[in-house]
This record gives C-alpha cells, structure tokens and sequence, in this order.
C-alpha cells in the first residue's frame, strides 16, 4: 500500500480515461408488479493515456442504474493493457430485476416510454487492477469506482429510427490510488 503511494507520487501517472461511446435499449418494460425487463447494450472505450505503464485489468463488474436504482449486473472478461492503448468494451445487461421507483420516477418512467428515449440511466465500473511500471509491479487493488451517468438511451424498435447517441464521458477519482486506501493516510 505504501509503495503503490509512492509510485502514484513519483510517476504521478495520468487516469485511465473511460468514455460510453453508444447505448441502445432493446427492451425496458416495467410490468405493474415493479418488475423491469431490460436488455440494454453499452459501448465503452478504456484508454491508457501512459507511455510507460501497463495496466491488468483483473476483475471488472459493470452495474447499470436508471434513475438512481441498481437493476443490472455483469462480469466483464479480464484484459491486459499496454502504453497508449485503447481498449473496446461492449456490456450486456440483460434480464430482469425488481426495481421499486418512486412516483415521481414512476411519472418520468411513463413519459419517456411514451417519447422512446429513456433518461438518467448510468453504468458504473468496479474494477480490481494491477500495474506495471517497468520492473515495478502492483499488487491488486481497486481504482475508485468509474462512474457513466446521465445517459439518455434509446429504445431501438422495429421501424423506428434512433436518435444518435452522444459520446459522454465518464468520471473517476485518481484512477492509481487504492480506494480502500484513501483517507487513511
Ligand atoms: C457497439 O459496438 C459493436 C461492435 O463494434 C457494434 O456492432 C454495435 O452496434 C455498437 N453499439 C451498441 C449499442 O452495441
Ligand atoms: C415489453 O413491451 C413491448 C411493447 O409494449 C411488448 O411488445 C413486449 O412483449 C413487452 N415485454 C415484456 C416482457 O413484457
Ligand atoms: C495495443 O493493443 C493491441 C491489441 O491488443 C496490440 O496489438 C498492440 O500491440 C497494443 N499496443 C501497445 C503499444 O501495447
């Protein structure tokens, strides 16, 4: 813990940048016993803007949110990332979940359907990383959790045309830093 503190010091590396680069809903339907069907694709880019790091992704969980409730989750497969590289994502949500909206939520719910965009969903990245800096290497650890908000998505339904979907990009703490670490020291 102490060392990757002092690496993060010295070579003071750049945060992985995370960008959602398209969505589309396939299905959002919430039945009257708050059950909601969903099948929601999502396309992000993970790009390592450092010339001399590598990064191992080891364990990442994507977590999909409308309106500030969690409805999905997914394991993505572990990959490695060298200097200056750009890695492709695709996430699969799909199935179904309970999700309890609030009224005023359950109104905007109803509203969006009726337009065919939907609002405020985000995905959310938990990852568990290690990093190699020349002959240093890291033991695991977990880089503040990245957070892809306020998306408006649209459901894709046959003979519709989709508006297109705006690049956003995602926000994260000092990706380098142990979360679990911070604060306390
Ligand atoms: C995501 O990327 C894949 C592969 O490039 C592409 O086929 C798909 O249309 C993109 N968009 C979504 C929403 O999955
Ligand atoms: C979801 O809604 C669509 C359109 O109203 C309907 O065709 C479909 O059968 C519904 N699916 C479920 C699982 O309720
Ligand atoms: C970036 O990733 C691609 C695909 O995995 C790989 O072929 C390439 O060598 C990598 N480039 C660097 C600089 O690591």
């Amino acid at each position: 813990m102490l060392s990757l503190f002092l690496f993060w010091i010295i070579i003071s590396p750049l945060n992985v940048k995370f960008h959602v680069t398209d969505a589309s809903l396939t299905q959002f339907n919430l039945t009257s016993s708050n059950t909601l069907y969903y099948n929601w694709k999502v396309n992000i880019t993970v790009r390592n803007p450092n010339k001399n790091i590598i990064v191992y992704y080891r364990r990442i969980t994507a977590i999909a949110w409308y309106k500030d409730n969690e409805f999905g989750w997914v394991s993505l497969t572990p990959f490695d990332q060298g200097h200056k590289n750009t890695t492709f994502l695709q996430v699969v949500f799909e199935g179904h979940s309970v999700l309890k909206l609030k009224s005023k939520q359950l109104g905007e719910y109803k509203e969006e359907t009726s337009v065919g965009v939907y609002e405020d969903l985000a995905v959310d990245l938990d990852l568990r990383i290690r990093v190699k800096y020349g002959r240093f290497r890291s033991s695991r650890f977990n880089p503040p959790v990245v957070e892809c908000g306020s998306l408006r998505v649209p459901l894709i339904s046959s003979g519709k045309m989709a508006p297109p979907f705006r690049v956003k990009k995602c926000s994260t703490g000092p990706f380098f830093v142990d979360r679990n670490a911070r604060g306390a020291g």
